[in-house]
């Protein structure tokens, strides 16, 4: 019997983008901790792999801009990672903040939030899908209880990506993040497509509007928004019919 009431029946989502990353240091600690006391109904981890095929929580390829680092993570290994500082380029107070392995974030936070998870440059990271399926599946994330509950979603701007995380598991629901540049030539019968494997689709908030969600909602799939600040632009989502958004306050 499932008698908790999944987060996904709820008319907006509202996604920490990053964690809180517009008070705290992107993907820290500190970040995914205020997140949770802001009440966010999911935490976003953007993903990286490290030369030694370890999961980190960083929205860029490089370390440069938010650690005290150089350099590609694709070319450093968990150990050099974990010497970095990621919380002093944000404020001197994070100092000691550092980059959290995923396997650590999901046995930390996972009684706390829910994930909502990015695989980032998946081409460039062969094997990052299994390792994360992997990385789900040793903190008991997979349940298909929980994953009906809400627990956990799958964004990529790749679609090859989403797919093969579909073969390792079909219950995930998946969001295709879409390009800015494809909006518009989006039709029926291409929504009719993505909808067999995406559960939605997110967007940039700049692209969204009515006709575009309605488009999205006949078609059966949710629409998710990036990125938003504040309670405006949280209003002017929700008068389009959206059904979450990504908030760097959340
Ligand atoms: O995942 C979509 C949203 O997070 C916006 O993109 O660049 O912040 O990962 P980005
Ligand atoms: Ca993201």
């Amino acid at each position: 019997c499932n008698s908790k009431e999944s987060v996904l029946e709820k008319d907006y989502i509202n996604i920490a983008h990053r964690g809180a990353s517009g008070s705290t240091p992107e993907h820290t600690y500190a970040a995914y901790d205020k997140a949770i006391k802001q009440k966010a109904d999911y935490t976003e981890l953007d993903l990286q792999m490290t030369k030694d095929n370890k999961l980190v929580a960083m929205h860029d390829s490089k370390v440069d801009r938010t650690t005290n680092g150089t350099g590609m993570v694709k070319d450093k290994t968990l150990k050099d990672i974990k010497k970095l500082d990621s919380g002093s380029w944000f404020d001197k107070k994070y100092k000691g903040e550092k980059v959290p392995e995923l396997n650590d974030v999901l046995s930390k936070y996972k009684k706390k939030t829910n994930f909502y998870i990015e695989t980032k440059k998946p081409d460039m990271y062969p094997g990052m899908d299994e390792k994360l399926i992997k990385d789900l599946e040793d903190n008991t994330i997979l349940k298909e209880n929980d994953l009906d509950n809400g627990k956990l979603i799958i964004q990529s701007f790749s679609e090859t990506s989403l797919k093969n995380i579909h073969k390792l598991n079909e219950n995930i629901p998946l969001i295709q993040l879409v390009d800015d540049k494809v909006v518009k030539s989006l039709n029926d019968k291409e929504l009719k497509n993505l909808s067999k494997y995406a559960y939605g689709l997110g967007f940039n908030k700049e692209v969204v509007n009515k006709d575009l969600v309605k488009k999205c909602h006949e078609n059966g799939l949710k629409v998710h928004v990036f990125t938003l600040n504040n309670q405006d632009e949280v209003k002017e989502m929700k008068e389009l019919g959206v059904d979450g958004a990504f908030n760097n306050n959340p």
